[in-house]
């Protein structure tokens, strides 16, 4: 027979070929629209995944977008790995920035990936990465290598806070009952510094809209007396952090868990160029938090940002207006031990507060998720370092990531299990944005490390 290596290699070309069929589907889970899309692509994991060689393989209708489930029994005495991934992928939105159309994946080499990057929305995130573990999956049952036994769970709706997903697994804990959680949806620090993501920051989303005047106005007319909203919104905005970008709303770093000076040692140890940083995102400076580094900035530190901000003319040419609405939409970046909900209340009530006489503020909630810290002491933890040590030639360093994947924490709260969080992108790979890409190289070594954690953590949980 076969090794697991020889069989991935031989199969090289038709796993890309698949993953590409995959990334032309637009399963653009915020979308209305491509709701059939979206129901189209999990029917296309769901074949995946039997083809693979999952015994058992359904498609979970929910309230929302469909769930796929399918699992491979190889022995009930044997431990279980969970597999989590989510193939719904966030707009392409604004499109015009686009080189090329954002569902006809295209490969093209990059300074960074000379070896050639998938360019489409959801190459990286995630469709690219949970499709590597179908891929290892399929080469280590064709080969009788699997030495566990797995469960696989690919949601449609990561990308707009999985709101259905936690009903799913209240309600379907004996199914999903497993040893451990592995999610690839994460990156390392770079293709030649592996690293293993320890932690996530949880999120808090909050709406606001601030109204004046019961019509759009005349801004010369009116404009002088009339509070005008637009503006309004901004001082109040402008208001929510200090000179020294330290958040101001009231109880906000109650809860938060000040990371240990030797922690904080440990963590900026990892090679990071504060230069490349910028050039990469064509500034010229950094704004954050004072006091902490980047690195500290975006993993261990909570945050607040405005994710979009409307209201008044925004159209062709000039139009004086006093316009009657504006809104933003503004994102919190939890960390340990802070809760979404309390910092949505706490948002919330400071906000409010800060309307000035002349105009009223409406706040309203959208999802949210509690931050995670994962251990690195653990078996699965150290069956994920030794894998990417053999493949990568090197000790993969621990980081706290600044993203979020607001399941991870649910998985320790219902299923009782841990989350490894063993990933392959790297930031610079533009998820989110226009242009998004995935490393042949990165997809690749994601091949062939995972079946390498699957055979480390049967022999490590054994032993423990
Ligand atoms: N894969 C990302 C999360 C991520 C990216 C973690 C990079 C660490 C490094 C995930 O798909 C995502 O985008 N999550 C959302 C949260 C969700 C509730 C919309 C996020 O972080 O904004
Ligand atoms: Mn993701
Ligand atoms: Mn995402």
């Amino acid at each position: 027979m076969k090794t697991t290596q020889e069989y991935i290699e031989e199969n090289r070309a038709r796993f890309l070929d698949e993953l590409l069929e995959l990334l032309k589907i637009p399963s653009i889970s915020a979308d209305p629209k491509f709701k059939d899309d979206v129901a189209k692509t999990a029917t296309a994991v769901a074949d995946s995944l039997r083809n693979a060689g999952c015994s058992m393989v359904e498609v979970f209708q929910t309230k929302g977008h469909p769930i796929v489930y399918g699992e491979h029994i190889t022995d009930p005495g044997l431990p279980t790995v969970l597999v989590y991934g989510h193939y719904d992928v966030q707009p392409p939105d604004p499109l015009d920035l686009w080189d090329s159309p954002p569902f006809e994946p295209v490969i093209k080499k990059t300074a960074i990936h000379p070896d050639g990057a998938i360019f489409a929305r959801g190459s990286c995130d995630d469709k690219g990465q949970f499709f590597m573990h179908v891929k290892a999956f399929e080469a280590m049952v064709r080969t009788g290598t699997l030495a566990v036994n797995v469960k696989f769970m690919i949601e449609g709706e990561e990308e707009v806070g999985s709101s259905n997903l936690g009903d799913f697994c209240r309600e379907n804990k004996k199914m999903l009952a497993c040893d451990m959680v592995i999610i690839s949806d994460t990156s390392v620090l770079a293709n030649d510094t592996p690293s293993i993501t320890v932690g996530l920051r949880g999120l808090s989303y909050v709406e606001v809209e601030v109204t004046g005047p019961n019509k759009d106005l005349h801004s010369g007319v009116y404009g002088g007396a009339v509070a005008n909203p637009a503006q309004v919104l901004c001082d109040m905005i402008a208001s929510l952090k200090d000179e020294n970008k330290h958040i101001t709303i009231p109880g906000f770093y109650d809860d938060v868990v000040e990371v240990t000076a030797s922690e904080r040692a440990a963590m900026n140890m990892a090679p990071f160029s504060k230069k490349d940083y910028m050039a990469g995102l064509g500034i010229e400076e950094t704004m954050g938090e004072r006091g902490y580094t980047v690195l500290e900035q975006t993993s261990i530190r909570p945050t607040l940002e405005v994710n979009g901000i409307w209201g008044g003319y925004i159209g062709e040419g000039a139009k004086t207006v006093l316009p009657s609405k504006a809104s933003a939409k503004i994102s919190m970046r939890l960390v340990p031990n802070q809760k979404s909900d309390k910092i949505t209340e706490l948002f919330k009530k400071h906000f409010e507060s800060l309307a000035p006489a002349g105009v009223k503020v409406t706040v309203k909630p959208h999802h949210g998720g509690e931050p995670v810290v994962t251990p690195s002491d653990t078996p699965e933890y150290q069956a994920a370092a030794q894998a990417m040590l053999e493949t990568y030639g090197k000790e993969p360093i621990p980081v706290r990531g600044g993203g979020s994947i607001p399941i991870v924490a649910l998985f320790e709260s219902v299923l009782g299990v841990k989350t490894v969080l063993m990933g392959f992108g790297l930031d610079s790979d533009d998820i989110h944005s226009p242009n998004e890409h995935y490393g042949l190289f990165n997809f690749y070594k994601g091949i062939d490390t995972i079946p390498r954690f699957f055979a480390h953590y049967a022999r490590l949980k054994a032993k423990s």
